[in-house]
């Protein structure tokens, strides 16, 4: 199963998916590639460390959706990948119709929350303001509702009287760290 990994910011959870890969928790999952839409995202620098490529695709012209030609860039670049998965790790866009409908089936994300509580930007703030005491991380198959499609899997994380925003998020990425490398070995083995 080979797998494309789209990501915009520091790039830990694909990190986890690289570390996982070269401890061989990977399952039959090969062949992992990187995309950024942002040219000095920290997940570009994943590259070089693990040998694996890592390409800024300029998403233009919309700056919230892939959508038009950084749409089309993107879809001819994950079909030369011959990608089986396409694993969205913090990748900060609106996915449209014509990409979903290229990959049917193929594109799961990962978010930090139960979802489907909690969806949309900054996850974490919205747990920790609203004061829940279990909340966690989802990895789902996307569709064209934002955060709204099949969960896959969930893991759960306290938040305890002691924690700060910060434990409480260092928590959570912990737990998507775990999560999500997990999901994608048990994908590439069905
Ligand atoms: C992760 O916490 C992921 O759940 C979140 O972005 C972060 C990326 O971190 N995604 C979303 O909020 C999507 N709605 P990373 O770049 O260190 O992997």
């Amino acid at each position: 199963m080979r797998v494309v990994i789209l990501g915009s910011g520091r790039g830990s959870n694909a990190e986890a998916i690289l570390l996982a890969k070269q401890a061989g928790r990977l399952g039959r999952a090969e062949g992992v590639r990187i995309f950024s839409d942002q040219p000095d995202a920290g997940i570009l620098a994943l590259g070089p460390r693990f040998g694996v490529p890592a390409t800024y695709l300029d998403p233009a012209p919309y700056k919230t959706k892939l959508d038009g030609e950084g749409e089309t860039l993107y879809i001819d670049a994950i079909k030369a990948s011959r990608a089986d998965l396409i694993v969205l790790a913090g990748f900060m866009r609106v996915i449209k119709p014509r990409f979903l409908d290229t990959f049917a089936g193929k594109i799961i994300n990962l978010h930090p929350s139960l979802l489907p509580s909690f969806p949309g930007l900054d996850a974490i703030g919205q747990a920790w303001r609203r004061g829940v005491k279990v909340a966690g991380c989802t990895v789902h198959y996307v569709t064209a509702e934002v955060d709204g499609g099949p969960i896959i899997d969930q893991t759960a994380v306290r938040i305890e009287p002691t924690d700060t925003l910060e434990t409480f998020t260092a928590k959570v990425h912990a737990a998507e760290h775990a999560l999500l490398p997990a999901v994608i070995a048990r994908l590439s083995e069905r």
